[in-house]
């Protein structure tokens, strides 16, 4: 890394002693939302030169207390110093001079500028006469993705780009302006194994210049390997903070759950009777991928779809729910030939789609939680052109209920929800359907570890109602404990095939049993991959 740039930041670490010595100490923040209160009396001090997790389950409060720190919601309570000063003014402005910089949940690009016009938004260099150098903004963008290592090119309209390299563009962003203070809210979700790599490198980069660095994620795994210390938080008050030693996976989900957790484990799955062929593709092809893909799904099961990212697991989901219509080869569904044009007719055709995007995609973020779970299925509820607000409103509650959403009222805006809580509204929204054939495309992306184990249940729950689920996973762990057998897809094609049974072996420790079978599972991906 560039010594001048960086300069400002480079510091001697510094023994934890008074507020002082931290980079940043908030204390006692407090603050509610109507009724709602999002944090109570809440502490995070954080090192410099220190990789600080913020962990907790959904709604807990971590990105309430984040924003509270870059200066986008004021707290009712709380001190907060910077290096030792105290943060008396609380907006963006402020924040943002004392060396604060954030990474959203959500994102916040531009999609029709480039990557550098993003990176320099309202910063831009400008030449003698006064005017935007744009010339000047994507050279410094091509060494600031230089130097970070980034293949990027800072003329790529962000619009164009995939989600990890929207994220990583995200990521610099946030970085070229040199902050003393970063702070990450669940920035790996959208990245690949290779992105994550290359986050983790360029956060150790920062860390040995002495940035504090905050960091939000579900994924306990990441967790283990990157943060040198964690505070926890449940249901908007301090648990605690320790250094990564002092804490193991189980005492951090405990701590988190707020009872004896368990990590995702092998549900007692009974044995689902498997039925007739509901979901019939052959020699499916898309305009780009999959390609000739034959796969046959019947009541009762559930397929698991893995692959590197890339690899064309979610345009097989949108072909199957007719976003892009095939471009050859055949669909049946329930022993009938299709030949869908939209979502609607998918619908119709009693297919439901949980998409991957869950703000692009899946909701309307400014409507009620209530609107987004009726949209789709509004012909069901209406009688005579009318709603019935009874009905809508016991499906509404139903699922707010059974997928444990933490919402004020169903009434609250998509808005007012946290990350993890939107995403199980997209999920009721699918349900509410009441579809045959239900296909999830990462369905627990942005979900705490408490619930994950209960997603899993609802899409066994789906199987033994005699439905057939197609589940789109990165994770291992997820397809194995929810599916009967798992597809492997590689360049657009089905490249493997593994029945559940074997992988996974009938004897032994249920952990241990579905670490193996993950193992397995992780092989056949890299195989397949080597074979091309
Ligand atoms: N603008 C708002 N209006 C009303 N309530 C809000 C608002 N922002 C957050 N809340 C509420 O505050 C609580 C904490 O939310 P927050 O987004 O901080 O959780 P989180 O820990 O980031 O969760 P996740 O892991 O799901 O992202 C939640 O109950 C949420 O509904
Ligand atoms: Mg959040």
């Amino acid at each position: 890394m560039s010594s001048t740039i960086h300069q400002g930041a480079v510091q001697a670490r510094q023994p934890a002693g008074t507020s002082a010595d931290f980079a940043i100490s908030m204390k006692g923040i407090t603050k509610t939302f109507g009724g709602v209160k999002a944090l109570l009396n809440v502490d995070l001090e954080v090192e410099r030169g220190e990789i600080h997790a913020l962990l907790g389950g959904n709604g807990a409060g971590k990105s309430t207390l984040l924003k509270i720190l870059r200066g986008v919601q004021s707290p009712d309570a709380g001190v907060i110093r910077v290096g030792g000063e105290v943060l008396a003014e609380h907006s963006t402005e402020a924040s943002r001079r004392a060396g604060i910089a954030m990474i959203f949940q959500e994102m916040s690009l531009i999609p029709t500028l480039s990557a550098a016009q993003n990176i320099f938004l309202n910063r831009e260099p400008k030449t003698a006469t006064g005017l935007i150098d744009d010339g000047e903004c994507r050279r410094q963008a091509r060494a600031l993705f230089e130097e970070f290592h980034v293949a990027i090119d800072p003329d790529e309209l962000v619009g164009n780009m995939s989600s990890g390299q929207r994220q990583l563009t995200e990521i610099v962003k946030a970085i070229s302006q040199r902050s003393k203070i970063l702070v990450l809210d669940e920035p790996s979700s959208a990245l690949t194994e290779t992105e994550v790599e290359l986050l983790f490198g360029i956060l150790r980069q920062l860390k040995n210049d002495g940035v504090a660095i905050i960091y939000v994620s579900h994924r306990m795994e990441e967790i283990m390997r990157i943060a040198d210390r964690a505070t926890i938080l449940r249901d908007g008050r301090y648990v605690l903070t320790a250094t990564m030693a002092e804490l193991s996976l189980d005492k951090i989900i405990t701590h988190i759950v707020g009872q004896e957790g368990r990590n995702l484990a092998m549900p007692q799955r009974g044995v689902s009777q498997t039925g007739e062929a509901i979901l019939e593709l052959h020699a499916a092809s898309g305009p780009v991928k999959p390609i000739g893909v034959d796969l046959t799904v019947h009541r009762g099961e559930v397929v698991g779809v893995a692959g590197l990212l890339g690899s064309g697991r979610s345009s097989l989901a949108r072909l199957v729910y007719g976003i892009t219509p095939l471009a050859s080869g055949s669909m049946r569904v329930k022993g009938e030939a299709v030949h869908l044009n939209s979502p609607a007719e998918a619908i119709a055709a009693g297919i439901a789609l949980i998409p991957e995007n869950r703000l692009r995609e899946g909701l309307v973020a400014r409507h009620s939680v209530a609107s987004n779970i009726c949209l789709p299925v509004l012909d069901r509820l209406s009688r005579w052109l009318l709603v019935s607000t009874e009905r809508a409103g016991k499906l509404v509650n139903e699922h707010i209920v059974s997928l444990k959403v933490k919402t004020d009222s169903p009434e609250a805006s998509m808005l007012s929800l946290s990350g993890g809580n939107q995403q199980k509204v997209v999920l009721a929204k699918g349900l509410a359907t009441l579809p045959d054939i239900l296909v999830l495309d990462e369905p627990t992306a942005g979900i705490d570890i408490g619930s994950k184990t209960e997603i899993v249940t609802l899409i066994r729950d789906m199987a033994h109602a005699n439905k057939a689920v197609l589940l789109i996973s990165s994770e291992p762990s997820e397809l194995i404990a929810a599916s009967d057998r798992i597809v492997v897809m590689a360049d657009g094609r089905l490249a493997a095939e593994v029945a559940i049974s074997d992988i996974v072996s009938d004897e032994g420790d249920p952990a241990e049993r579905l670490q193996n079978a993950q193992q397995r599972l992780q092989l056949l991906i890299q195989k397949v991959n080597a074979n091309d």
